[in-house]
């Protein structure tokens, strides 16, 4: 039985490609609990919330429901179970697409000649409106899993399903023809839980929780020590969310510069401020960025 105990549940996925990172994006938002992955119920010891573990799939119908208030899955279930929730953030994390794919040796290779074919998949709503913007009529073969193995046991011609690094599609021998919609994780919320005055105050404290985490991905702090006349030319060099902090030194004519700077430039960045005046360079990860 669901009590409604002021606190909040969100619903993730108990095991599959986003449990991890799902896990370790609540962490970081200072969400102290133990996961355990067998019991449906994992409690938050400093927040009101509790874990629910569910299978994805089941997910956006229970926030729908109210079983859960929240959910983390990915925007292809959602579109999938056509579930009625509230969309709050796409979270950065389980990237896919859905796909159909073909044998290698297909003769197929255009979505023109899926006519009258038989495609297998566990997508049967995205598939069907798919087919049906670009008129083409084929056989939907719903199964529950294995989509892969379709048409090696031939009961298919094509697959539709999720790719994400490809290898499941590579060692059964196939190759992708199109991509039906890119999917990623996201945060999902029951309306009427939205719009409860209690339940509304946690969820918005959690937001902001979840966007500084979402900022501070992929940056790095950065600190070095210049002379002062070399103030303007790093400055110039160093892409900063806003200007950089710039704080005195003991030292006469010596200044500390700290910003904070995408991870992927770090390193071009770093020889660029060597050869104009930096030294002392330091860098520091960051847990979060609350605007
Ligand atoms: C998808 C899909 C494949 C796999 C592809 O399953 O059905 O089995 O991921 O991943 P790859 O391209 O990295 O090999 P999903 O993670 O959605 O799990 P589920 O169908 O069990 O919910
Ligand atoms: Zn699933």
């Amino acid at each position: 039985m669901i009590v409604n105990n002021g606190r909040l549940k969100i619903a993730i996925q108990k095991s599959g490609r986003l449990t991890d990172a799902s896990i370790d994006l609540l962490r970081k938002c200072g969400l102290d609990f133990e996961f355990q992955r067998h019991s449906l119920y994992s409690p938050c010891r400093n927040f009101k919330i509790d874990l629910l573990s569910l299978r994805d799939d089941d997910i956006p119908e229970y926030v729908q429901d109210g079983v859960a208030d929240l959910g983390i899955v990915g925007e292809n279930v959602t579109k999938e179970r056509q579930a009625k929730v509230k969309h709050l953030t796409r979270l950065g994390y389980g990237q896919c697409k859905l796909i159909i794919g073909i044998p290698e040796r297909s003769k197929i290779t255009s979505i023109r000649h899926l006519q009258d074919k038989r495609i297998a998949t566990t997508y049967p709503v995205s598939l069907k409106q798919f087919l049906r913007s670009k008129s083409v009529k084929a056989e939907i073969v719903e199964l529950s899993g294995a989509v892969e193995l379709a048409p090696t046991l031939d009961v298919a011609d094509a697959i539709c399903d999720i790719v994400s690094t490809g290898t499941t599609m590579r060692v059964n021998g196939l190759k992708p023809l199109t991509t039906i919609l890119e999917s990623q994780a996201a945060l999902i919320v029951n309306g009427s839980s939205y719009a409860d005055k209690e339940k509304r105050n946690l969820i918005d404290r959690l937001m902001i929780r979840i966007s500084g985490c979402l900022q501070a991905r992929g940056k790095r702090y950065l600190m070095m020590n210049a002379p002062m006349k070399s103030i303007e030319r790093l400055k110039s060099i160093l892409p900063s969310m806003k200007s950089p902090t710039i704080v005195p030194l003991a030292e006469k004519d010596m200044v500390a510069l700290h910003t904070v700077v995408a991870e992927d430039d770090f390193w071009d960045l770093m020889e660029n401020l060597k050869m104009n005046g930096a030294s002392d360079i330091v860098v520091v990860p960051i847990e979060t960025i609350i605007n």
